[in-house]
């Protein structure tokens, strides 16, 4: 099984913690959006790439005991921490592997395919999964946000993340992924089509700070080795985050939804 070039290093000892992190930033906007879109008991869902965990949960927890979960995630030991008795955990790569036909009610995915280069067939098996009437909804974040609040060594914050996006974009991650999610779903068929973004602001000391470092942190071997970026500069950017005048805009996370229309006979 491929696991595609998603660069983030799954036997990290600090993923599970950047996965909390990015649950505890993005999972109040990710359910207000499931909740707009009725998600609810005897829901039949797929959450694609689930990572850690949360929104599976949540899931599971909503669409109660006549609803089913199935999760999937190239690793999926921390799914499989889960105890939730609607659940089954799938290990599944999105990229190569088949989906049922029709057979779900929601399709979700979050962070996942924007590190894929083969995200528009990825989406096109998430849509081909949906039952008539079915949603899907996808995020992804748009890096054109991420800036730094005035400071004096703004300049080099931008620069040194410039540095980073385009160290990812080499290993297939879009950093423009968000602005294109909504026109994707219409590419892939889907009717009713509907997108907002949220924007973090990361200040002193909090997840949205803490996540930002931990990201960093994890290509540092990478940034180091292929001269894009010294230890030094790493540390300067994770010094960031322990000072509390310095403020920066995140990338902006796009939620966007669309339904497979019931076909007319
Ligand atoms: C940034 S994490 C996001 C986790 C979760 N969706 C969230 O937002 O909290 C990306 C997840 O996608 C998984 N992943 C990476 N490549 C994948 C693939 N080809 N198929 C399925 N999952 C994949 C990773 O293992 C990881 O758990």
């Amino acid at each position: 099984m491929s696991t595609g070039t998603y660069a983030f290093r799954h036997a990290w000892e600090l993923e599970h913690r950047r996965l909390e992190l990015v649950q505890e930033v993005y999972d109040p906007g990710t359910i207000r959006h499931l909740e707009a879109l009725g998600v609810g008991p005897g829901w039949r869902c797929l959450e694609v790439g689930g990572g850690a965990g949360s929104i599976t949960r949540w899931l599971c927890q909503r669409v109660g005991p006549s609803g089913t979960v199935v999760a999937t995630d190239v690793e999926t030991d921390f799914l499989e921490q889960l105890d939730e008795p609607n659940l089954e955990v799938r290990r599944h790569d999105i990229t190569v592997d088949d989906l049922e036909d029709g057979a779900y009610d929601l399709v979700h995915s979050r962070m996942v395919l924007q590190h894929l280069p083969e995200r528009e067939q990825a989406l096109e098996r998430m849509a081909a999964a949906l039952a008539p009437g079915g949603v899907l909804m996808e995020e992804g974040l748009d890096c054109g946000s991420l800036v730094a609040g005035p400071a004096p060594d703004s300049a080099f914050f931008d620069d040194a993340n410039r540095r980073l996006m385009d160290l990812m974009a080499k290993a297939g991650y879009d950093p423009d992924y968000g602005r294109t999610i909504a026109a994707a779903l219409l590419g892939a068929g889907l009717g009713d089509v509907g997108a907002e973004g949220r924007v973090a602001v990361g200040l002193h000391r909090t997840a949205a700070a803490e996540m930002w470092r931990l990201t960093v942190e994890c290509f540092r071997d990478r940034l180091t080795g292929a001269g894009v970026l010294s230890d030094d500069e790493i540390d300067r950017l994770g010094a960031f985050h322990d000072d509390e005048t310095f403020s920066f805009l995140y990338p902006t996370m796009i939620a966007a939804w669309g339904l497979r229309m019931p076909s007319i006979s």
